[in-house]
C-alpha cells in the first residue's frame, strides 16, 4: 500500500476493520506525516495546499485509526494537539545544555564597545553579524529526535526548566515532526513562545466580561497560559513560536548562524522575517532604528534587537561568561515608561457598561507618542497603588496596549488629595452602578449612551436577532444623528430615515427597513442572548429559554429558581435578576413590546426546532462542551439526549476515548458524528 496523503487526497478510506496491524501502522505514519506537512505549509510557509475540510478528514481518519489500534498511539501524534488530560503539576526538566541569556543594554555606547570587543578579540577587521528582533515572550527549549518532537521546557533557571510538552503541542507553529530534509538525529532548539497583540486584546476582553482579572501584557498572558496544567485550556489560545538558536545538535553541522536560520524554516521551525545580516556598528544602529519604529506595526511585542556573531567557529572561540555568550548582545529599545503627574481621575464607561477609572495626565512623550490618559483598571488597583490627583506616577506603554499607570513615585505637596472612590452613579447617564467582582457596571444596560452602539450592534448580530445590514457603521450613524438610542428605537425607523444615512439609496434603505420589521418575531433564546445581559451567552440563553419557555416566566422567576437551572450558577442568576429589576431596562422592554416586538414562547416555536424528534447519544470526552452542556444544546434545539444506544437513536456523537457505545451504534447502523460535525448540526 503506497498512499501519499500529501498530494493524493482520498475522500474515502479503506474500511478500517479490514486493515492488518501493519497496514494500519503504515497508514497512521503516512497520515501523521501528511498532517504535519500541511501544518507546515499553513503555519510556516503561509501556503496551505488543501482545504480545511480535507485537513479535517485526514485528522479524523488518524483519530479513528488510533482508537481502533491503540498500540499505534504516540505522544508526538497530531491528535495530541487538541490537548492531553490535565496534569497535577509541571515536572522539572533538565536542559540538554544550559539555556543562556544575553548581555543587554539600552545604551548605544555599550553596543559600540561590544562591537569593538568582537573586533579586538577575534582579530578580524570585518565580521559578519546577524541582527534579529528581541522577542518579548517566553524562552523555551524543544527537543527533536530523528525529527520527532520529544519534549519542551521553559527556561527556568537556565539549568532546569519545567516540562510543558503537552501545552506546546497545542500550538500550531510548534512542529511535532520536522520536515524530512537532512534532519539531524538530535536537535534541541531555543525559541520564544509569544501571544499576538490581537489575541491578547481578545483574551482580555473575554476575561473582563467574565469578571476575571485581565493580563497586564501579552508576555504575561503567554507565560500564564503556557504553564497551565490543563492542556485543553491552552489549545486554541493565540500562542505562537519563533525559533532563533540551536542549543545542541547531533548528526549535522552548521558553520554559521545565518545558514542555520535559513535551514530552520525548511524543517518547519519558524523564524522571524526581520532577521538580517550586517557588518558594522553603523548598520546595527540603522537596524535598531528601523525596528524601533516598526515595532508598533508588528502583531507581537519586541523590546529590542539582538546582535549575534554569525560564524560558529568564532563564537566557540569567544565562549561564554556568567551564563551569557560573549558573542551576542541585546540592544534594548528605550523604556516605554515615563514619569508624569495625575491631573484628574475620571470614569470611562465602556460598551458593556463597565466603569473604568482613567488618569488624566500632564501630557508626556513615551517612546515618541504623547500620552495624556492612562488606565487605572479598576477600583482595587487604584487603592492598591493608592493613586490620587496630584500624584507623580510612572506610566508605561507597551506596543499599542493602552497606557497604564503602574506606580506612584511620590506624593507632592502637604495636603493629600482625597482618596479615590468610584461614583455612585454612571457619569454618562446618571443611572445607578453595581459591583461585580472587581468591576463596576452601569445599571442602565439598554439605555446608557455609552453602551448604545455596542449593544445595538450586538442585538442585531447574526447569532442574536439577526438584522441583516445593521452593522456597526450604520448603528454609529443612527446614534450620532440621534435617531436611535435603544434597541426599541430601531422599530420606529422608516425608509426615509435610512435615506438620510451615508451610503443609503432607495434599495438598501428598503431592505434594511424590511429586515428590521421582519425581526419583530423573535425566538426567546435568541432574544435573551440579544439583550446582552452580563454572563448570558448563547448557551445560557438557550438553557433558560428551554426551562422557562416564555419571557414572562423568566422575568417572574426568583433568583433561587434561576440558580437551580443546570449550568447556571449564582453569578449568572444574580445578573439576570438584576437586569430585570432595572427600571431603565424594563422601560426599553416595554417600548419593544409597544413597537410590536413579539418574543415567541418556546412551544410556539417548536415547529422551527431543527432537532425536534431526533435522539442523541454521547460517548467519549468532547473538547468544547461538557457532556451536560452538549446535552442541553441538543435539548435547546428540540432534540432529546439519552444515555444508551438503541434502534431509536438517530445520532451518536463521539469525543475522545469513546466507549462501547461506538460499537453498539455501528451495529445498529446509527449515524456517527465527531465533534465538528455535531457543531455543524447545531448551527443549522
Ligand atoms: S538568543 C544565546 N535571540 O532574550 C542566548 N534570545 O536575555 C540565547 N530573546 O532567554 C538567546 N529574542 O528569551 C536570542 N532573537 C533572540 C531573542 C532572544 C528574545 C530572549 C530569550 C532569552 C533572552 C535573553
Amino acid at each position: 500500500m503506497e498512499i501519499d496523503f500529501k498530494r493524493n487526497l482520498l475522500s474515502t478510506f479503506q474500511d478500517k476493520e479490514k486493515l492488518t496491524p501493519e497496514e494500519a501502522h503504515e497508514e497512521v505514519e503516512a497520515l501523521r506525516d501528511a498532517i504535519e506537512y500541511h501544518n507546515y505549509l499553513y503555519y510556516v510557509k503561509n501556503q496551505p495546499a488543501i482545504s480545511d475540510a480535507a485537513y479535517d478528514r485526514l485528522f479524523q481518519r488518524l483519530r479513528e485509526l488510533e482508537e481502533a489500534f491503540p498500540e499505534l498511539q504516540s505522544a508526538a501524534s497530531p491528535t495530541r494537539r487538541v490537548g492531553a488530560p490535565p496534569l497535577e503539576k509541571l515536572r522539572k526538566m533538565k536542559h540538554t545544555a544550559p539555556m543562556l541569556s544575553l548581555n543587554a543594554s539600552r545604551d548605544e555606547e555599550e553596543v559600540k564597545r561590544f562591537d569593538e570587543f568582537i573586533h579586538r578579540s577575534t582579530g578580524m577587521q570585518k565580521v559578519i553579524y546577524v541582527v534579529e528582533p528581541k522577542f518579548d515572550g517566553l524562552s523555551v527549549e524543544i527537543v527533536y529526535k530523528d525529527g520527532v518532537f520529544q519534549y519542551g521546557a521553559t527556561r527556568g533557571d537556565g539549568e532546569t526548566g519545567e516540562d510543558i510538552s503537552e501545552n506546546l503541542k497545542t500550538i500550531g507553529t510548534v512542529p511535532l515532526r520536522l520536515q524530512k530534509d537532512d534532519i539531524p538525529s538530535f536537535i534541541s532548539v531555543h525559541g520564544e513562545v509569544f501571544m499576538s497583540k490581537k489575541g491578547f486584546f481578545q483574551i482580555n476582553k473575554d476575561r473582563i466580561e467574565k469578571g476575571e482579572k485581565p493580563f497586564a501584557n501579552p508576555r504575561n498572558a503567554a507565560a500564564g497560559i503556557v504553564r497551565l496544567l490543563d492542556p485543553k485550556k491552552v489549545a486554541g489560545k493565540p500562542l505562537s513560536i519563533v525559533f532563533y538558536e540551536i542549543i545542541r545538535i547531533e548528526g549535522k553541522k552548521f558553520t554559521s548562524h545565518w545558514e542555520t536560520l535559513k535551514k530552520f524554516p525548511q524543517w518547519g521551525l519558524r523564524t522571524d522575517l526581520h532577521n538580517e545580516r550586517c557588518t558594522s556598528f553603523k548598520e546595527m544602529k540603522k537596524y535598531h532604528e528601523k525596528l524601533s519604529s516598526l515595532r508598533y506595526d508588528l502583531d507581537y511585542e519586541i523590546d529590542g534587537i539582538v546582535v549575534k556573531l554569525d560564524d560558529y567557529k568564532l563564537r566557540a572561540a569567544l565562549g561564554t561568561r556568567q551564563r551569557s555568550p560573549r558573542w551576542a548582545f541585546a540592544w534594548k529599545f528605550p523604556p516605554q515608561e515615563e514619569i508624569t503627574t495625575v491631573e484628574d481621575i475620571v470614569i470611562q464607561v465602556g460598551r458593556t457598561g463597565i466603569l473604568t477609572p482613567v488618569a488624566l495626565l500632564q501630557p508626556v512623550d513615551v517612546g515618541g507618542v504623547t500620552i495624556s490618559r492612562a488606565t487605572l483598571h479598576n477600583e482595587e488597583e487604584v487603592f492598591r497603588k493608592d493613586i490620587r490627583v496630584g500624584d507623580t506616577v510612572k506610566v508605561v506603554r507597551a506596543g499599542d496596549v493602552i497606557p497604564e499607570v503602574i506606580e506612584r513615585i511620590e506624593r507632592t505637596g502637604k495636603r493629600k488629595a482625597e482618596r479615590f472612590s468610584m461614583p455612585e452613579k454612571c457619569p454618562v447617564c446618571g443611572s445607578g452602578v453595581y459591583k461585580e467582582g472587581a468591576y463596576y457596571f452601569c445599571t442602565a444596560d439598554l439605555s446608557c449612551p455609552a453602551q448604545q452602539v455596542g449593544r445595538i450592534v450586538h442585538y442585531a448580530s447574526r447569532r442574536a436577532v439577526n438584522i441583516d445590514g445593521l452593522g456597526e457603521k450604520t448603528v454609529k450613524q443612527l446614534v450620532e444623528k440621534d435617531m436611535v438610542h435603544t434597541i426599541a428605537d430601531l422599530y420606529r425607523l422608516s425608509v426615509e430615515d435610512f435615506l438620510t444615512l451615508e451610503g443609503f439609496a432607495e434599495k438598501l434603505a428598503k431592505k434594511l427597513y424590511r429586515a428590521i420589521q421582519s425581526s419583530k418575531k423573535i425566538r426567546l433564546d435568541r432574544f435573551l442572548f440579544a439583550l446582552g445581559v452580563h454572563h448570558v451567552g448563547e448557551h445560557v440563553a438557550q438553557v433558560l429559554a428551554q426551562k422557562y419557555r416564555s419571557l414572562n416566566a423568566l422575568w417572574n422567576a426568583s433568583q433561587e429558581d434561576v440558580e437551580k437551572t443546570e449550568g447556571v450558577g449564582p453569578e449568572i442568576a444574580r445578573s439576570i435578576r438584576h437586569f430585570f429589576e432595572q427600571k431603565e431596562n424594563v422601560r426599553v422592554l416595554e417600548q419593544l413590546r409597544k413597537a410590536g416586538v413579539e418574543v415567541l414562547d418556546m412551544p410556539a416555536f417548536e415547529k422551527g426546532l431543527p432537532l425536534k424528534g431526533k435522539t442523541f447519544v454521547f460517548t467519549g470526552t468532547l473538547e468544547k462542551y461538557t457532556r451536560d452542556e452538549a446535552e442541553r444544546k441538543v435539548e435547546a434545539l428540540g432534540g432529546e439526549a439519552v444515555s444508551s444506544v438503541s434502534g431509536k437513536t438517530d445520532f451518536l456523537v463521539t469525543g475522545e476515548n469513546p466507549g462501547s457505545k461506538l460499537k453498539d451504534a455501528r451495529k445498529h447502523g446509527i449515524k456517527i458524528l465527531d465533534e465538528k460535525e455535531f457543531e455543524e448540526l447545531l448551527k443549522k
